[in-house]
């Protein structure tokens, strides 16, 4: 199949919707990561995404709507929190779990009794969904695996010849996928950390959101994911990463120390020069949403520059930086040492 890049203007979102309408699946911008694209009510169409991504297929996906009268049908109710939420946070990075609604396809939910729905502020995003008038469905838009794609270019460089069309919306602002919060069970509970942060839902709220334990750690042997996603190595580069905790001076002692060739420093801006082997560097120190804008891009560079070993500086915790550090330690599987 020969994979099509376009800019995203009128002719290309109406060629996109189209594609959509018939049962096909489209790359599109988003404000946090490219997604891959198919009507959630068809659950045909929706295999496809799962085939192109060689996603597995136990793992649910995300609709994306445009209004919160496409929630008709898709969800089974719109809890007070959720409108709450709503209200606040969309359009934007912010999706939330519900319980299903008989519209949407099997296949979106693989299974499970809930749907995770989100409204976009991209504009392209958007367009296209008005356009087809449709709920669309779309996991990021990288291959199983590997890093989510925030240019167009790096969705061909994972989707080339898999699906028919990319539409080009230049680089997504945010960087990392939106958070996710579940509103199914009795209590809110934050699944995936991103640039809408815990501390932002609970003043919404006025309540505590629940960290689920899968954020910030590897799921035991048995134990059951209440985001599927979660379990999966993902975000991963090709090279071995760590990361390494502790102060600038401790992370370079470090470096100098355990550096063998081949290896590579993931560090924050202006750090670069003081290190002893190449780097990469991935948005200012203090600085979460830069950190979240550049963490993608900074793990496929390394896998173009060839890095087989790769230190990282350690994000914060906290705020958007836990979006940061969690997309991290996945890819590094869990590897953290202390300087
Ligand atoms: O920012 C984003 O959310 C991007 C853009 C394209 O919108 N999409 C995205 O989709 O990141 P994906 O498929 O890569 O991640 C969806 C996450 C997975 O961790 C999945 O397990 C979880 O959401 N998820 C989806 N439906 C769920 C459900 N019903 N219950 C719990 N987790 C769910
Ligand atoms: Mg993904």
């Amino acid at each position: 199949m020969e994979t099509k890049l376009q800019q995203a203007d009128g002719p290309a979102v109406a060629l996109a919707a189209e594609l959509l309408k018939g049962g096909g699946i489209v790359a599109i911008p988003t404000e946090t990561v490219y997604g891959i694209a198919a009507s959630a009510l068809d659950g045909a169409a929706v295999k496809k995404i799962f085939e192109a991504k060689g996603r597995p297929q136990d793992n649910p996906l995300i609709v994306h709507i445009d209004r919160l009268e496409m929630l008709e049908g898709l969800v089974g109710c719109v809890p007070e929190r959720a409108k709450k939420l709503a209200e606040a946070f969309w359009p934007g990075p912010l999706t939330m779990i519900l319980p299903r609604g008989p519209r949407v396809a099997a296949e979106v939910c693989a299974g499970l009794d809930t749907v995770a729905v989100r409204m976009p502020s991209h504009p392209v995003a958007r367009a296209v969904i008005t356009a087809c008038g449709l709920p669309l469905a779309a996991p990021s838009a990288n291959l199983s695996g590997s890093p989510s794609p925030t240019t167009a270019h790096y969705v061909m460089e994972d989707m080339r010849g898999r699906l028919p069309l990319i539409l080009d919306g230049g680089e997504c602002q945010v960087g990392v996928e939106s958070t996710v919060v579940s509103l199914a069970g009795p209590q809110a509970m934050l699944l995936r950390p991103g640039y809408i942060t815990q501390e932002q839902l609970q003043e919404v709220l006025r309540e505590k959101v629940l960290l689920s334990g899968a954020i910030l750690e590897k799921l035991k042997e048995g134990e059951t994911a209440r985001s599927p996603g979660m379990k999966y190595k993902h975000y991963a580069p090709k090279a071995e990463v760590t990361i390494v905790k502790g102060g600038f001076q401790a992370y370079c002692r470090y470096v100098q120390q355990h550096a063998e060739p081949g290896t590579f420093c993931l560090c924050f801006a202006g750090e670069s020069g003081a290190l002893p082997v190449p780097s990469v560097e991935y948005g200012a120190a203090q600085n979460g949403a830069d950190q979240a804008k550049h963490l993608f891009t900074a793990l496929r560079q390394l896998d173009e520059r060839g890095a087989k070993r790769v230190f990282a500086r350690c994000p914060a915790a906290t705020g958007v930086a836990l979006a940061v550090y969690n997309r991290l330690l996945r890819a590094a599987a869990f590897r953290v040492v202390e300087a």
